[in-house]
């Protein structure tokens, strides 16, 4: 087979690919979102099968995806195009891609919400609002400015503009440089509130609330929260990987690259619920208080410990930083398919995504506000957006991406990419995406659909 070369250019090494990857998969996701699903879905259980998902299907979808991508060095939608052809003669594997960049359209919509409320809390938090503040305080603090839809909508704006700006330039230039710096300085500032939490917040039930699981606790629906979660930290199910491995240079391997990212994100993910559970138990907030716990329950530490303004601050830059990096990978997919299929230069294929994601991040903003009245079986429009791309829209990409690595591609050319050998660590992948993937995601499906 003839070697295809990226039209995007490379990643300058392994470690910058890992550093892409990493900062793609640890975002809102990971600090944001998991402590407050958690929360809803009763901890311990909920975290368990988080844990199993990751390493059973995360994983080995990684690097399904990472494989698929460096093989047709394209954008999801046409690598699956020529792969499939090459593999299978048909060119309909592309519709995968297409659901993929849907979704990260789809996500982002409201990931740049939720990343508005981050910067603002920049400001929020640099005011000194916090200090001595109260859980009532704090709380109405958090309303009120969701209840706001100008505040809501001019941060989701900037923050959108922020994400065109980058990604118009170009992967390489903006985003190696951003995420090699931005990373190690988010995990020392999680590990400096880790010590705050320790000492201050109720350690023990956090402990006790994360890892000690009660089955009991757990629903059919929290199971696939976790399976649609593992994906989401992952930042799978949608090409967005596949795309980042389009431009990964052809000795790089595939399997420890997996390997680094999926612990990076997962240790990440475990530091925010040991910084944040301690925080909630402490001050007796509710653990199921939803997508404002984080925004609820830090301030309060912020606003009791000593430099509480400086670190408060400097914690909602990151968390905005880490959103920022994921916003890219987010975007992405859709912008190098204008590019590479439709013709667009990239600074105009970026400007025309991100408009579009923004204008569908008005329902998100209007959904604290002016359209609050509106709920579907799933909850308000923002909740609903959320449901639908990270607990089916996802699974059903990981599902297909899965089976299309482990059906449609042939053993020899996954092995030829994976560069593992074709013994036992080859064979236990294939297993995974041959089929204990695909079934778990189906089994997880059937059975929700039957409780409908
Ligand atoms: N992984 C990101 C997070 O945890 C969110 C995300 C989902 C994502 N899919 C993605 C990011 C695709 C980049 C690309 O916050």
């Amino acid at each position: 087979m003839e070697k295809r070369t990226s039209l995007q250019g490379f990643w300058s090494s392994r470690l910058a690919f890992i550093l892409a990857v990493t900062g793609s998969a640890v975002g809102l996701g990971n600090i944001w979102k998991f402590p407050y699903i958690m929360g809803e879905n009763g901890g311990g259980a909920f975290m368990l099968l988080y844990l199993v998902f990751v390493f059973l299907i995360g994983l080995p979808a990684m690097m399904a995806e990472i494989l698929i991508g460096r093989r047709g060095r394209r954008n999801p939608v046409t690598t699956l195009e020529i792969v499939g052809e090459e593999e299978s003669g048909h060119k309909r594997w592309r519709v995968i891609g297409i659901l993929g960049v849907s979704a990260g359209v789809l996500i982002l919509s409201y990931y740049s919400v939720v990343a508005g409320w981050a910067l603002a809390y920049i400001f929020k938090a640099a005011q000194g609002l916090f200090t001595a503040a109260s859980a009532d305080v704090v709380g109405e603090l958090f309303n009120s400015h969701t209840g706001n839809w100008k505040a809501s909508l001019g941060w989701h704006t900037v923050f959108m503009l922020m994400t065109i700006m980058v990604v118009a330039r170009g992967v390489e230039r903006g985003l190696e440089q951003a995420v090699r710096i931005l990373m190690p300085a988010l995990l020392l500032m999680l590990l400096v509130l880790l010590v705050y939490s320790v000492k201050n917040g109720d350690f023990s039930a956090a402990v006790n609330y994360m890892f000690a699981p009660n089955f009991s606790d757990l629903t059919l629906n929290g199971a696939l929260v976790a399976l649609g979660h593992a994906l989401f930290t992952l930042s799978l199910g949608m090409g967005a990987v596949m795309a980042y491995g389009a431009y990964l240079p052809e000795d790089s391997n595939i399997g420890t690259t997996a390997v680094a990212v999926v612990i990076a994100d997962t240790a990440i993910a475990l530091l925010a619920g040991l910084v944040i559970f301690p925080v909630v138990f402490g001050q007796g907030l509710d653990a199921a208080a939803g997508p404002g716990l984080i925004f609820q329950s830090l301030p309060l530490a912020f606003g009791s410990m000593k430099g509480g303004v400086v670190f408060g601050t400097i914690f909602f830059l990151l968390l905005s930083f880490a959103a920022w990096t994921s916003a890219i990978g987010l975007i992405e997919p859709a912008v190098a398919w204008m590019n590479e299929s439709f013709g667009f230069k990239r600074p105009v294929a970026t400007f025309v995504i991100g408009g579009l994601v923004w204008a569908v991040g008005l329902l998100s903003v209007f959904s604290f506000n002016l359209l609050s009245h509106i709920t579907t079986p799933f909850g308000t429009l923002f909740k609903t957006v959320d449901f639908f791309t990270s607990n089916i829209m996802l699974p059903l990409g990981a599902f297909a991406i899965t089976g299309f690595a482990g059906w449609v591609m042939c053993r020899n050319s996954t092995s030829d990419e994976l560069k593992m050998g074709t013994g036992l660590r080859y064979n236990l992948w294939r297993i995974c995406v041959r089929y204990i993937a695909p079934i778990a995601i189906v089994f997880i499906f059937i059975n929700k659909l039957g409780l409908l």
